[in-house]
């Protein structure tokens, strides 16, 4: 007696003309979620290292000449008008200004810093006693030419673009400035 038992085969019925299509367009599909995708998060990063600003300056008042007196550091708090709605009390900013007399071209001179401390921003305040910027987050500390003199900043503070305009000095609305995107660009060693 035979007690083998009699293999089974399993047939698949393919339909044919329907299944590579959809097998395809799935395959498609997912080839463009998958170009997309990578799309939307290579841009911001090629955005981040590539991008030039375009917008048009903005320029901010600072005060008539005659309101800096020779060799005097001045601390000007005003509202950027670089603000988005959402920033509310950070749109208030600051800079240092020390007029510095006539260059050799007679034209006037001035040091405009970045309030923004080059470590983590923080705003740092000038102290006429000892002649020091001093940053109140983790100590760091700015000789009166803005040149970095001790602390955690890896570098100097920012210098902002000025210019002088119907008697009056006017910076450049600044930015939040840091390492990669300074305000003066390459023009700031
Ligand atoms: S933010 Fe100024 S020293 Fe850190």
């Amino acid at each position: 007696m035979d007690t083998q038992t009699p293999s089974t085969t399993t047939v698949k019925h393919e339909c044919p003309g329907a299944t590579p299509p959809r097998r395809a367009f799935f395959r498609w599909l997912t080839g463009l979620l998958g170009a997309t995708a990578t799309g939307l998060l290579t841009l911001p990063i090629l955005g981040y290292f590539f991008a030039r600003r375009t917008r048009p300056a903005m320029w901010v008042e600072m005060g008539a000449l005659a309101d800096f007196p020779l060799g005097e550091t001045r601390t000007i708090n005003f509202d950027n008008p670089l603000r988005q709605p959402w920033d509310g009390m950070t749109s208030l900013t600051g800079v240092h200004v020390r007029y510095q007399g006539q260059g050799d071209d007679g034209k006037e001179q001035f040091l405009v810093l970045a309030a923004n401390c080059a470590h983590l921003g923080c705003p740092v305040s000038w102290f006429p006693q000892s002649g020091l910027f001093m940053c109140p987050c983790h100590g760091g500390v700015y000789y009166e030419t803005g040149e970095r003199a001790s602390g955690p900043p890896p570098r100097g503070l920012f210098h902002c673009v000025w210019r002088v305009k119907d008697g009056k000095l006017e910076i450049e609305a600044p930015h939040y400035p840091t390492l990669h995107d300074t305000l003066t660009g390459s023009l700031e060693s």
